[in-house]
C-alpha cells in the first residue's frame, strides 16, 4: 500500500524528563522474515509479536497473494498457513510493497525460482531505490526480469522453471541481497552459497535453521560463506518476534537528551549483528544498562535501562556501519548535542535507503543551526551544547529522518517541525503515543 497523499507535519518541544518503560514494537527485519518463511512452510507458523507497520502488512498481503493464508488473530499474533517450497501460485495483481526496501526484495527472492510470473512496485520512495543489486543475482539463478530504466520497479520477474543453484559475493554490505539469493536458493538443488565480506544482520539465517534448512556458516578469509542446501521442506515454526533495537533507538537517544530522564526499554533484541548503535553510545559515554540476557525464539533478547547524561562525539569505524546502518540518522540527531565531533565514514549505503539519509540529515541538521560535513560517503556532525532548532525538516517519506529529527526537538532551543510524520507508521505505528506516555511533547 502506498501512503496517502496529505502529508501530515508533527513538532516536538522541550519539556519536562522522560519517564517509564517504552514498549517498542516488534523487529521489522524479523517480521518480515517470519510472515515469508511461514509462507514458504509447511503447516502453520504462528507469529507473537510482529510488528503491526505498514512495511509488514504490506508482505502480509503479498503472502496472501502468493497462495498462502495469512489471519491476524490478535493483538501481534499471527497465523500463517505456508504452500511449501517452490508452492507459491502466481499473483492475480501487482504487489505493491508500499515504502518497504525489505519486503520487496525479499519477496523477490522467495519467487525467483518458482516458474509464475509476478510483478513488484511500491511507492514514490522505493521507486527511485536501486533493484538491480537484487534482479542481478536472482538472473543468475535462471529467472527472467525486466525492470524501468535504471533497474527500477516495477520490475516483473518470471521465474526458473529449472532453477539452478548460485555461488554469490555480495558486492555492497547488504542483508537485503543475501537473504534474496538464500530465498530464491531454497527452491534451487544443490547448494546456493552467499560470501559477504562484511557481517550483516543474520535473521535469515538464523530462521531458516529454525525452520529446519540445511544452512551454515563459515568465517574464512574471504568474509562469511553462508551455504544453503536447496529444496528443504521447510516445517512451520512457532516465532517469538523480539522488540526492535533500531525502533528502540529512539525514545532512547531521547532519554539520553533530555535532562532527568530514565526509562526502560524491556526484551530488546541483542542481536550481535544490530548492536552497532549501542556499541557507539557506550563508547559516546551513555548510561545504558542490560540485565537479563535471554534467548527468546532463536534470539538474544535483554531489557534495557537508560539514564540521561553528557555525550561525548566520537569516530564511527567504518566495519561497524552495518551493524547499526538504520541507526545513523538517530546517531547524528544524538551527535548534535554531543561534546566535540561525530565522524560517521564508510556509509554510502544511507544514500539508497528510504531517502538518502546523508543529505536529509545533513539538510535538516543544518537548516536547525547544527554545524555538519558530508561527502559522498561520510557525515561530520560537530557536536554544540545547544541546537537552535526552529526549522521545519524535509523528511523525503523516510520514517527514520521523522522520527530523529522529533527526538532532536524535544532538546533544541526553539521546536522543530518535520514536514511529514506520516511514514513513521511503516516502522512504528505507535511512536507518538509511545513517546507522549514517556512525558514527550510532540504533536
Ligand atoms: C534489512 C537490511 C538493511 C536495513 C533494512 C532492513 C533487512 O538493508 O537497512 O532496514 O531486514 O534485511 P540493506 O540490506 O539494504 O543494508
Amino acid at each position: 500500500m502506498s501512503h496517502s497523499a496529505e502529508p501530515h507535519p508533527l513538532t516536538a518541544r522541550r519539556g519536562g524528563p522522560l519517564t517509564g518503560a517504552a514498549l517498542v514494537p516488534g523487529d521489522k527485519s524479523v517480521s518480515h522474515r517470519a510472515l515469508i518463511l511461514g509462507a514458504l512452510a509447511v503447516g502453520e507458523t504462528r507469529i507473537t509479536g510482529l510488528l503491526e507497520g505498514q512495511d509488514v502488512l504490506d508482505t502480509a498481503s503479498a503472502m496472501r497473494a502468493f497462495g498462502a493464508e495469512v489471519t491476524r488473530v490478535g493483538e501481534g499474533e499471527w497465523v500463517v498457513h505456508g504452500v511449501g517450497v517452490g508452492g507459491f501460485a502466481e499473483p492475480a495483481g501487482v504487489i505493491d510493497c508500499g515504502n518497504s526496501g525489505t519486503g520487496v526484495r525479499l519477496i523477490m527472492g522467495a519467487m525467483a525460482t518458482t516458474p509464475i510470473t509476478a510483478t513488484f512496485t511500491g511507492d514514490a520512495s522505493l521507486s527511485r531505490r536501486p533493484m538491480r543489486r537484487i534482479t542481478d543475482p536472482l538472473a543468475l539463478f535462471g529467472s527472467e526480469i525486466t525492470a524501468r530504466e535504471g533497474g527500477l520497479l516495477p520490475v516483473t520477474i518470471r521465474g526458473a522453471a529449472e532453477a539452478l543453484p548460485v555461488r554469490y559475493a555480495t558486492p555492497v554490505a547488504s542483508a537485503q541481497i543475501k537473504s534474496a539469493v538464500l530465498l530464491a536458493g531454497l527452491n534451487a538443488p544443490g547448494e546456493t552459497v552467499v560470501i559477504e565480506a562484511e557481517p550483516t544482520r543474520d535473521h535469515t539465517e538464523r530462521m531458516l535453521a529454525g525452520f529446519g534448512a540445511r544452512i551454515t556458516t563459515e568465517v574464512t578469509d574471504e568474509g562469511r560463506v553462508i551455504t544453503l542446501t536447496g529444496r528443504p521442506e521447510l516445517v512451520a515454526q512457532p516465532v517469538a518476534v523480539p522488540r526492535d533495537p533500531s525502533s528502540a533507538a529512539f525514545p532512547v537517544a531521547a532519554a539520553l537528551l533530555v535532562p532527568g530522564s530514565e526509562i526502560t526499554v524491556p526484551g530488546v533484541s541483542r542481536n550481535p549483528t544490530r548492536d552497532g548503535f549501542y556499541v557507539t553510545l557506550a563508547e559516546m559515554g551513555a548510561d545504558l544498562t542490560w540485565s537479563d540476557d535471554r534467548l527468546e525464539g532463536g534470539e538474544p533478547v535483554a531489557d534495557l535501562t537508560v539514564r540521561h547524561g553528557p555525550l561525548r562525539g566520537v569516530a564511527v569505524p567504518a566495519e561497524r556501519a552495518a551493524s547499526m546502518i538504520d541507526e545513523f540518522p538517530i546517531l547524528a540527531a544524538l551527535a548534535a548535542r554531543a561534546e566535540g565531533t561525530t565522524l560517521m565514514h564508510g556509509v554510502a549505503e544511507l544514500r539508497v535507503k528510504e531517502s538518502d539519509r546523508i543529505a536529509a540529515m545533513a539538510d535538516g541538521l543544518r537548516a536547525n543551526g547544527v554545524r555538519v560535513e558530508d561527502t559522498a560517503d561520510s557525515l561530520t556532525v560537530h557536536g554544540s551544547a545547544a541546537v537552535p532548532g526552529g526549522a521545519t525538516v524535509a523528511t523525503h517519506l523516510d520514517h527514520r529522518i521523522a522520527m530523529s529529527f522529533l527526538v532532536l526537538g524535544l532538546v533544541s532551543d526553539a521546536p522543530i517541525t518535520v514536514d511529514d510524520g506520516g511514514p513513521i507508521a511503516t516502522s512504528f505505528p505507535d511512536f507518538l503515543p509511545l513517546m507522549r506516555r514517556l512525558g514527550a511533547d510532540i504533536g
